[in-house]
C-alpha cells in the first residue's frame, strides 16, 4: 500500500504530479481555453455578485486559503478574508446574505471548520465546499462546491492535499474573474497554461529529493528555524514551518519576509537556520534585501529559488533551485522542497512521520 516507498508522507509528496492533475482534468482544457466546474455551475452567477469572499479552515487547509485570498483578490477584485474556523466561531462574526463562504478541508470533518459553517449557512451566507473526500460532512452542507482529487491521504502531514487545493482554489478564482471580466483573455488563458504544465514542473521538483536530504542532515539538529516567504510565498513560508513542527518535533515560526524585522531577527544568530521561499516574483527584490539583512546577522540562510537565480546563490548558504512558473501557482512548487525537508529530518531524527504525536488525521473535536 506504500508502493515501496518507506513511508505514506514519501508516497504522497510523490504523487503529486498525478493528484494534481486529477485536479485539473475534466475541468481545465488549455488548448480550448476553457474552464469548467460543475460543481460550482450554478451558483457561478451568486459567486460573481459576492460582496465579499471569507475563507474557514484550519491548519495547512488555512494556509492554502490565504494563497487563495491573494489569487482571488488579484483575479476577482473582491475582498477576501481568510478565518480561522475555530475564531470565525466564536466570535459571532459579522455575516449573512451576500457572503460566500468557502470552506477548505482534507477530510471534510474538521469540526471547528464544519460547525463555523453551519452557523454562516444559518445566517444566509452561501456555502462553498473544497474538501477532499467525497460525501463528507462539509461536502454534504455545502450549497455547492469543488472536490480537490487529491485520493486518500494517510499520513497525518497534509501533502498532497494541499498542493490539490492550491490547483482547485485557482480555478475557482478564475472562472469568478472570468464571470466577473475582471480578467484579461489572455491572462486567462495563461494562467490555464500555467496551470496545465503545473504537474511536469512538480515531477521536476521532486528530482530534488537527494539534494533536500543532504540539506536536512546539515540542518537537523537545529534548536529552531525560521521561514520566510513575501505574496504568495508567505503562506508558503507558514506551511513549511508547520510541517517541521509536526513531523520533525523542532520549534519553527514561519513569517512574512518583512515583518522579521519588527521582532524575530533578534532571534538570529549562526545557529539559526532561515529557510527564505524566495522565487522570482513582484516581490523578488524585496526578499534579497531580506536575506542580506539575515546574513548580515550570521543567520544560516537556506533559499528557494527560481532556476538560473543570478543573485541568491551567491548570498544563501544553501540553494533549492525550483521550475519557474507564474507566480499564483509557484507556491504549488515551492511548497515541495518544504514538505521533503521536514520529511528527511523527522526521519533523520527517528521519529515515526507518518503518525506524529498527540495529533490525529482529522480534528473531529472543536
Ligand atoms: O481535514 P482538514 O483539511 O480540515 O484538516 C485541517 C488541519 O487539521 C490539517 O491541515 C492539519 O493542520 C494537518 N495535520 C497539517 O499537516
Amino acid at each position: 500500500e506504500k508502493s515501496g516507498y518507506d513511508h505514506f508522507m514519501l508516497k504522497e509528496i510523490f504523487e503529486q504530479p498525478q493528484t494534481i492533475f486529477d485536479s485539473l482534468r475534466g475541468r481545465l482544457d488549455a488548448k480550448s481555453g476553457t474552464l469548467t466546474l460543475g460543481g460550482i455551475r450554478e451558483h457561478a452567477a451568486i459567486l460573481s455578485q459576492a460582496k465579499r469572499i471569507i475563507i474557514v479552515a484550519c491548519g495547512t487547509s488555512w494556509h492554502a486559503g490565504l494563497v487563495a485570498e491573494y489569487m482571488i483578490e488579484e483575479l476577482c477584485r473582491v475582498p477576501v478574508e481568510v478565518e480561522y474556523a475555530s475564531e470565525f466561531r466564536y466570535r459571532n462574526p459579522v455575516v449573512g446574505e451576500g457572503d460566500v463562504i468557502i470552506a477548505v478541508s482534507q477530510s471534510g470533518e474538521t469540526a471547528d471548520t464544519l460547525v463555523a459553517i453551519e452557523s454562516a449557512k444559518q445566517k444566509g451566507a452561501i456555502i462553498l465546499g473544497v474538501c477532499n473526500v467525497v460525501g463528507s460532512s462539509i461536502a454534504r452542507l455545502s450549497h455547492a462546491g469543488a472536490y480537490t482529487h487529491a485520493g486518500p491521504e494517510i499520513g497525518v502531514a497534509s501533502t498532497k492535499a494541499f498542493t490539490a487545493q492550491l490547483a482547485v482554489l485557482c480555478m475557482i478564482g478564475l472562472k469568478v474573474a472570468q464571470e466577473k471580466g475582471t480578467i484579461t483573455q489572455q491572462r486567462f488563458q495563461h494562467l490555464l497554461d500555467e496551470l496545465d504544465a503545473i504537474s511536469e514542473k512538480v515531477a521536476t521538483t521532486l528530482k530534488l529529493n537527494d539534494q533536500v536530504k543532504q540539506i536536512a542532515d546539515k540542518y537537523k539538529d537545529a534548536r529552531d528555524f525560521l521561514y520566510l516567504g513575501r505574496g504568495y510565498n508567505f503562506p508558503v513560508a507558514l506551511e513549511g514551518a508547520l510541517k517541521l513542527k509536526e513531523i520533525s518535533y523542532i520549534h519553527a515560526e514561519g513569517y512574512p519576509a518583512a515583518e522579521m524585522k519588527h521582532g524575530p531577527i533578534a532571534l538570529v544568530d549562526e545557529n539559526l537556520p532561515v529557510v527564505f521561499v524566495a522565487t522570482r516574483d513582484s516581490y523578488y527584490e524585496k526578499v534579497v534585501s531580506n536575506i542580506q539583512e539575515i546574513k548580515a546577522r550570521k543567520g544560516k540562510v537556506i533559499a528557494v529559488v527560481t532556476e538560473g537565480d543570478q543573485t541568491i546563490p551567491g548570498m544563501a548558504d544553501d540553494v533549492i533551485e525550483v521550475p519557474a512558473a507564474d507566480e499564483l501557482i509557484a507556491p504549488i512548487l515551492s511548497v515541495i522542497p518544504l514538505q521533503l525537508l521536514a520529511y528527511h529530518i523527522g526521519v533523520l531524527k527517528g521519529f515515526d512521520v507518518d503518525k506524529p504525536r498527540n495529533l490525529a488525521k482529522s480534528v473531529t473535536v472543536e
